[in-house]
C-alpha cells in the first residue's frame, strides 16, 4: 500500500520510491501519551498537556529557587538546574518614570551556554526565545527545549574537534529564556485568587459548565464567570501597594516587555564585555600577550547598539513585530514562527484567524483514512467524508447526551462531554502529529459508549491544593499563597486583556454577531475562539503604554517568517500580510499542518533557519519545505538518505515537539 500517494503527500524526493517507512503512532505520540496522564489542566481553555512530570526532563541536582538570587541592574549569573545559568534582571515597571524611582520588575532569565566561550571568534552571541501564549514562561522553554533549539541552529560541527579554517566561520549560541512581566518566575506576581484551593475550585467549576457552545446556557455562564473573576482580578492588579506607586497591571502589555528584551540584549553586551576582560586577563597570565587585546576587542560592549538575535512563536511573533516596530535598527537576527495578524490581536482589525482549521480537520480524515483500520483507530469505510460524518454524528450524539462514566480502581466517577471532546479536538488541530492518533482514539471509544480514557484524562488533569502552612499563617491573599508555577492562564488573560482594550467594552450582541462569524468561519474551532474573545469581558485596566500601529518596519536585517500551510490559528495569510509590512523580509512555509514550525519536524525549514542565523542570509521568496513525517502514516522515505548532521538535527526536533507543548496556551 502506498498510503501517501492517496493523501497527496507526496514530494519530488518521495515520488519513485516504492517503500514507504512506517512509524507507527504509538511510537510518535509515545512522550505526549505519558504526558497527557498526568495532565495538569486548569480552565477549559487552558490545555491539558503538561511536560514537566517527563523522566527526562531536566532536573535540579540540588534544589535551586530563584529567591536564592538577589536581582541586579546588571546580568549577573548563577549556576541552576543542570547545565544552565540563572539571573535576576531588575528593570523599571514603566520606563517612562523620569526620576528614576519606582518599582521595578525582576526579570528571570536563564541561559543555556554556547558550546564556546563568549571570547572565541565563533560565539554567534545570544537568541532570545518566546515560545507564545501570551504567558508562555521562557525559562520552562529554555529548560525543556533550549538543547534542541540549540542544534538546530548551532553550526553541525563539533566545536571541540579542530577542523579545516573555514570552519571558524561557524557559530554557536546561547540560548536564552526569560519570563515576561506577569509570569511565571518573574517578581513580583500576582494571583486572582486567595489561594490556590479557591482556583482549584473556580477550574472546577469552569470543565463542570462546559465551554461556550455547549449549550444555550453556557452562554451567560461563562460571560458572567468572566465579569465574576476580571472585575475582582483587575481590581488587585490597578490598586498600587502605596499611593503614588506603580499598578503591576498598568505595565504588563506587551511594548514594556520588548523594552525589557532591549534591555536583556544590551545588559548581555555588558556581560560579554565583562566575560572578556577576564578571558584575556587570564590568557595573558598563561600565554603572554600573544594575542594583543583580540579577546577585549571581540567582546566589547556596543553601548546603546547593541543587536537582537531572537526565535518567536504564536504570541512570541506579536513580541517580535512589536520590538521591530520600536526598535528597527536592534535587529541582528528575527525568526517569527506561526505568526499573528499583529492589527487583530491589538486592535481587532481584520479577517478572523481560524479559517484554516476546518481544513486541517479535513486532513485528519484523510491521513486517518489512508492509514486504514490497523494504524487509525477512528478509521471507518467510505473515505474521509465518511469518517468526517461520523466524527461529526458523535459530536452531535455528545451534545445532546453526556457520557456516564463509572468508577475504575483510581478515579472516581466521571462524565464526559461534548466540551472534552472539543478539547482534545482543539489540541489535535494545533499538533497533529502527537494528537490526531489522541483524537481517533478518544473519539473511536466514545463512538462505542467507552469513555473511561477520557475520564482518566480528565481526573489525571486535577491536582490536590491545600494551602500551605505558610499561606494559612499568612492568611488569604498573602504573597505566601501566590503559586506562579499555576498562574500560567491568569497571566495570559491578563497580558491579552491588557494588550486587547477593545475586548473589554464588547457588548452581547456585539459579541454574538462575531461569534457567528467565527462559527461560519471554523465549525471545529470557532466557539474555542470566541470563548478567548470572551475572557476579557469585565477586565477594566487601562495600560500605560500602548501602540496603535502600524506594526511595520524598516529594519536593520531582514526578519524570516515562518508558517505552516494550514495553522489553526496563525493561517498563512497574516504571516504574508506581516512579512509586507517589514521590507525585506521573507516567508518561509513549511507544508504541513498544525501550530508553529513545532507541528512536525522539518529538516528542510531547520537548515534554512540555522542558516539564517549563522550568516543572515534568507531562503529564496517563495520557498516551500516539505514535513519530514506525517500524522498515522510515518515518516518519508528521505529518512534513509539523511546525513549523520541531518539525522541529528531531526532527532532534535522529534524531542523538541515531544517535549515542550505548544497547546496549553491560545497562541
Ligand atoms: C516555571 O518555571 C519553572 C522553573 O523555575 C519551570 O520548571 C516551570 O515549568 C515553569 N512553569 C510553567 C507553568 O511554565
Ligand atoms: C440532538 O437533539 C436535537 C434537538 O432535540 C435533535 O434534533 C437531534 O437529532 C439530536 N441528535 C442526536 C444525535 O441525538
Ligand atoms: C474502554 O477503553 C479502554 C482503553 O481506553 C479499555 O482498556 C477498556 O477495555 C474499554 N472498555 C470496554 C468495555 O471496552
Ligand atoms: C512619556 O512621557 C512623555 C512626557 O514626559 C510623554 O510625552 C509620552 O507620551 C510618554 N510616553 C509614554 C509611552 O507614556
Ligand atoms: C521603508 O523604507 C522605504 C524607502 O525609504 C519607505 O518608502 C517605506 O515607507 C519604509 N517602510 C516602513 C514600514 O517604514
Amino acid at each position: 500500500m502506498e498510503p501517501f500517494k492517496s493523501t497527496g503527500y507526496t514530494t519530488p524526493q518521495t515520488r519513485h520510491v516504492p517503500s514507504f517507512k512506517r512509524r507507527p503512532w504509538r511510537e510518535v505520540t509515545h512522550g505526549t501519551a505519558i504526558a497527557l496522564i498526568t495532565l495538569a489542566g486548569l480552565a477549559w481553555w487552558t490545555l491539558p498537556f503538561h511536560a514537566a512530570t517527563r523522566e527526562s526532563v531536566v532536573r535540579p541536582k540540588e534544589e535551586f529557587s530563584w529567591d536564592q538570587v538577589t536581582p541586579s541592574q546588571s546580568l549577573a549569573y548563577h549556576d541552576c538546574f543542570d547545565g544552565f545559568q540563572c539571573a535576576r534582571l531588575e528593570v523599571p515597571m514603566d520606563y517612562n518614570r523620569s526620576d528614576g524611582q519606582g518599582r521595578r520588575f525582576a526579570i528571570a532569565v536563564t541561559r543555556l551556554p554556547a558550546k564556546v566561550p563568549v571570547t572565541d571568534p565563533r560565539y554567534g552571541g545570544a537568541i532570545l526565545v518566546n515560545p507564545g501564549g501570551p504567558g508562555g514562561s521562557g525559562i520552562a522553554q529554555v529548560l525543556h527545549g533550549g538543547r534542541s533549539l540549540q542544534i538546530t541552529v548551532d553550526a553541525e560541527a563539533d566545536p571541540t574537534v579542530k577542523g579545516p579554517e573555514k570552519l571558524s566561520q561557524d557559530k554557536y549560541f546561547d540560548i536564552i529564556g526569560f519570563d515576561p512581566r506577569g509570569v511565571n518566575n518573574t517578581t513580583p506576581g500576582f494571583s486572582c485568587f486567595p489561594n490556590l484551593f479557591s482556583q482549584r475550585n473556580w477550574e472546577l467549576q469552569v470543565a463542570t459548565e462546559g465551554m461556550l457552545g455547549s449549550s444555550e446556557d453556557a452562554f451567560w455562564r461563562t460571560w458572567d464567570r468572566a465579569i465574576a473573576l476580571n472585575t475582582g482580578c483587575s481590581a488587585s492588579l490597578t490598586t498600587p501597594p502605596k499611593d503614588g506607586e506603580e499598578a503591576l497591571g498598568e505595565h504588563l502589555n506587551t511594548p514594556p516587555v520588548a523594552r525589557d528584551m532591549l534591555e536583556i540584549v544590551e545588559r548581555h553586551g555588558e556581560w560579554r564585555e565583562k566575560q572578556g576582560l577576564a578571558g584575556q586577563r587570564q590568557h595573558d597570565r598563561v600565554h603572554g600577550h600573544d594575542l594583543g587585546q583580540s579577546l577585549v576587542a571581540r567582546t566589547r560592549w556596543n553601548r546603546g547598539h547593541e543587536k537582537l538575535l531572537y526565535w518567536g512563536r504564536s504570541y512570541g511573533t506579536v513580541l517580535g513585530s512589536t520590538f521591530a516596530t520600536l526598535f528597527p535598527d536592534r535587529i541582528h537576527r528575527a525568526v517569527l514562527d506561526a505568526v499573528v495578524d499583529a492589527d487583530k490581536y491589538y486592535l481587532g482589525d481584520g479577517p478572523n484567524p481560524v479559517e484554516d482549521a476546518d481544513a486541517i480537520f479535513d486532513q485528519f480524515t484523510q491521513y486517518c483514512s489512508a492509514a486504514g483500520a490497523e494504524n487509525c483507530p477512528f478509521y471507518v469505510q467510505g473515505g474521509p467524508a465518511a469518517i468526517k460524518e461520523t466524527y461529526l454524528a458523535l459530536e452531535d450524539t455528545l451534545y445532546n447526551r453526556s457520557l456516564p462514566v463509572r468508577s475504575s480502581t483510581t478515579r472516581g466517577p466521571e462524565i464526559v462531554t461534548w466540551s472534552d471532546l472539543k478539547i482534545i479536538l482543539r489540541i489535535a488541530m494545533y499538533q497533529p502529529l502527537q494528537a490526531f492518533p489522541l483524537l481517533a482514539k478518544f473519539a473511536s471509544e466514545l463512538a462505542k459508549g467507552n469513555g473511561s480514557a477520557l475520564a482518566d484524562l480528565k481526573h489525571g488533569g486535577r491536582s490536590p491544593s491545600c494551602p500551605s502552612s505558610r499561606c494559612l499563617q499568612a492568611g488569604p491573599w498573602s504573597a505566601e499563597c501566590q503559586v506562579p508555577e499555576h498562574n500560567e492562564a491568569y497571566s495570559s488573560t491578563a497580558i491579552l486583556c491588557a494588550d486587547a482594550e477593545y475586548l473589554h467594552s464588547i457588548g452581547e450582541e456585539e459579541f454574538r454577531s462575531s461569534w457567528e462569524t467565527l462559527r461560519g468561519d471554523s465549525s471545529m474551532v470557532g466557539d474555542y475562539w470566541a470563548g478567548l474573545l470572551m475572557s476579557c469581558v469585565g477586565w477594566d485596566m487601562k495600560p500605560k503604554w500602548k501602540l496603535t500601529g502600524p506594526f511595520a518596519a524598516n529594519t536593520s536585517h531582514p526578519l524570516l517568517f515562518v508558517s505552516n500551510t494550514l495553522d489553526p490559528v496563525t493561517p498563512l495569510r497574516s504571516a504574508r500580510k506581516m512579512s509586507r509590512n517589514f521590507p525585506g523580509s521573507v516567508l518561509l512555509q513549511q507544508d504541513s499542518e498544525g501550530h508553529s514550525t513545532l507541528a512536525a519536524p522539518s529538516v528542510c525549514v531547520h537548515k534554512l533557519i540555522r542558516q539564517y542565523f549563522q550568516t543572515g542570509e534568507l531562503p529564496p521568496p517563495g520557498t516551500v519545505c516539505q514535513a519530514d513525517i506525517k500524522p498515522f502514516l510515518g515518516a518519508s522515505p528521505t529518512i534513509q538518505e539523511r546525513s549523520a548532521g541531518e539525522q541529528r538535527l531531526y532527532d532534535a526536533l522529534m524531542e523538541e515537539a515531544e517535549r515542550m507543548p505548544i497547546a496549553r496556551l491560545p497562541l
